[in-house]
């Protein structure tokens, strides 16, 4: 157990509370039973008991949690046949001022469907265009948040929400220190990458040194025998803008297998969210299986609660949100963390229990931390 306190960690090994508190005190630890204490606390509490002390990742134990509701989280149900094609799901990364914003708002005005709706784009934190391809309507999903934070962040919990990665290259600044790092993160990932090399309408743009250059990093052209696509693009002038689209889908078809099951409870992740002084908690969500309903109960993060509306990019009502639909979700008892997982359940009660023990949890864990630094501040102080 993370963050567990004394007196949960006394009943587990089959001991008075006050015991442990009084062995911590002779090791020079303060701690009342009911006080939360750390991984290291355990595992000195371990050794001189000679128990093993195993510590539970944060994923594992909340893995443990939902299956006492005989939930699975991260698996399509039913057979091969239920699976049907979704959109990938893209991140745009790449070095400050390379233009990721420019590129993002640029590729969703240019989205058709947008203007026809004709609606005042929202920022939700995560969007869907619809292109063309080989005379096909295709569809793609953008995660639209700051910098990679939101890549970062759900990577940092360990969920992938990205199926390929924009690379976001100037062409007049060439490869700089945080396009290598964005390239190591999408590595790290298994993503695939799509090169967009950016600005290309400036005089002092060299698109073919930023090619020479990342081919020294192993990603390599296809034009030069690689396999990693490369599209000139200007966010500025909209240039290409449908050629990166088109690579993109053409990405996805050649190394990917996306494919997922519409017809099961929805399952996600929170891209954001957000305490809205009208509406109360908003939460973008990113459905990877299943269809998510208005009237659905959730758990999302430490948060639960009914969906009562759905909107998308464009403000509209949505009824239902198919795999890698983002949606705005209003409803819900809290506003989650971005890269916390969302669940449908049976019911609100299952819902609200879920989200009651995550709650405890968190806390517990804060606690925890809040001791060890008061424990050091002590120590410095003495
Ligand atoms: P950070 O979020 O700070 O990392 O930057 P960013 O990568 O999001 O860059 P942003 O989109 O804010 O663009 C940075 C600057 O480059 C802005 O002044 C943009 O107007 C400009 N810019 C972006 N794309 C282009 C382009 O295709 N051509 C030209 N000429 N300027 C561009
Ligand atoms: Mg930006």
């Amino acid at each position: 157990p993370r963050g567990a306190s004394l007196t949960d960690f006394a009943e587990k090994i089959n001991v008075e509370p006050a015991q442990l508190v009084q062995m911590l005190f002779s090791l020079g630890e303060m701690v009342t039973a009911t006080e939360s204490v750390n991984e290291e606390t355990l595992q000195l509490i371990g050794e001189e008991l000679n128990y093993i002390v195993q510590v539970v990742s944060p994923e594992d134990e909340d893995r443990e949690l939902l299956e006492s509701f005989d939930i699975e989280f991260g698996e399509d149900e039913g057979d091969e046949s239920d699976l049907v094609v979704r959109p990938p799901v893209v991140t745009v990364m790449g070095h400050v001022d390379h233009g990721k914003t420019k590129l993002l708002d640029a590729l969703r005005k240019a989205n058709v469907v947008a203007k026809e709706a004709g609606g005042i784009t929202q920022h939700i934190g995560a969007y869907q265009v619809q292109t063309e391809v080989d005379g096909e309507d295709r569809r793609i999903t953008f995660i639209d948040t700051p910098g990679h934070e939101a890549f970062t962040a759900m990577r940092a919990r360990g969920a992938q929400a990205t199926d390929i990665a924009i690379l976001v290259v100037a062409a007049d600044d060439g490869v700089m220190p945080q396009t290598i790092e964005a390239l190591n993160h999408a590595k790290a990932a298994n993503v695939p990458i799509v090169v967009a090399v950016n600005k290309i309408d400036k005089p002092d743009a060299d698109p073919t040194k930023v090619r020479g250059q990342l081919t020294e990093y192993g990603l390599i052209p296809e034009e030069y025998g690689g396999d990693a696509m490369f599209v000139d693009v200007s966010a500025k002038s909209e240039l290409n803008l449908d050629k990166l689209l088109e690579a993109v889908v053409l990405t996805a078809d050649a190394s990917l297998d996306l494919r997922a099951n519409p017809d099961q409870d929805a399952q996600g992740l929170v891209v954001e969210a957000h305490l809205d002084r009208g509406r109360g908690p908003v939460a973008t969500v990113l459905v990877q299986r299943g269809t998510l309903h208005v009237g659905d109960s959730i758990v999302a993060g430490p948060a639960h609660g009914r969906v009562r509306a759905m909107l998308d990019e464009h403000g509209n009502e949505l009824s239902v949100a198919d795999p890698s639909r983002p949606a705005m979700v209003l409803g819900l008892s809290a506003v989650p963390g971005a890269g916390q997982n969302f669940i449908v359940v049976d019911d609100d009660r299952m819902a609200r229990q879920i989200a009651e023990k995550r709650e405890a949890r968190e806390r517990a864990a804060m606690q925890a931390k809040r001791r060890v630094r008061r424990t050091l501040e002590d120590f410095m102080a003495s």
